[in-house]
């Protein structure tokens, strides 16, 4: 089965417009031509037309951070779908760890913002993952199972063709430590058994399925090899042009 390897950077609060147009301009010229794999920056929301002018008729796609899940009112600070979608994003990612850990993010305001993203033909970087905690307590399955039901409460199946579904462990995501090939494999399969069982095994194989949580220029090759890991959702690695290519070339 032939699935799109997706590689995306994940920028979290990082670089000033100025700098992204760097940075970018830096990817760019390291990246040009590839194809064998998608490659995305999903980058501050005050950094989007910067990054859509710097990579504008190049392969490399620009995501954002999250999106809500209303099309407009009194909500403020947040970003609807339709202005990402004006300015040329593709990609949002929606439900990182680090929302709901710091920012109340729930597995409904997940499911709401995944729902709305589709609606408006944005594709969804839906991001599930436990603790170390609940690693130890023995429930990371049960976990996971939980917030993709959550997740794609009610999201089509020709719909789920649009979504990305990235495993992130939380107590890998910053810390140097990754999850080892089999850990990493052995919950992305879970995933696709997962969504073969909601959905279907056809759904289930066209999905990519990404890996996050400390994926450098070293780790990649290995964890990008397994069956079941069809890219990465890389933040620190992604600030560095020359990591960012060398797991961008990881892909085989
Ligand atoms: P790091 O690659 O810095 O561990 O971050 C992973 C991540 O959270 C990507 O969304």
């Amino acid at each position: 089965m032939d699935r799109k390897y997706i590689i995306a950077g994940n920028w979290k609060m990082n670089k000033t417009p100025a700098e992204a147009k760097a940075l970018l301009e830096e990817i760019v010229k390291a990246n040009a031509g590839k194809t064998a794999c998608e490659i995305v920056l999903c980058v501050p929301a005050i950094d989007i037309p910067a990054a859509i002018e710097a990579t504008a008729g190049t392969n490399i796609k620009i995501g954002a951070q999250n999106v809500h899940f209303k099309d407009n009112g009194a909500y403020t600070a947040e970003i609807s779908a339709a202005m990402l979608k004006e300015c040329g994003v593709e990609y949002v990612i929606i439900g990182h760890s680090e929302r709901r850990q710091y920012f109340g993010e729930t597995d409904q305001t997940v499911n709401l913002r995944t729902a709305q993203a589709l609606a408006n033909g944005l594709k969804a970087i839906v991001c599930v993952g436990e603790t170390l905690e609940e690693r130890k307590d023995g429930i990371t399955f049960d976990l996971i199972s939980i917030q993709i039901k959550r997740a794609f409460k009610g999201i089509s199946a020709e719909d789920m063709a649009n979504v990305v579904i990235a495993y992130e462990p939380v107590w890998a995501i910053g810390t140097g430590e990754t999850a080892t090939n089999e850990q990493a494999e052995e919950v992305c399969c879970f995933i696709r058994g997962l969504i073969a069982e909601l959905y279907s095994t056809d759904v289930a194989n066209a999905m990519t399925i990404q890996y996050g949580g400390s994926m450098n220029a070293k780790n990649a090759a290995e964890l990008l090899a397994m069956d079941n890991i069809d890219g990465g959702l890389i933040g620190g690695a992604s600030l560095k042009a020359p990591d960012f290519t060398t797991i961008i070339d990881s892909v085989k």
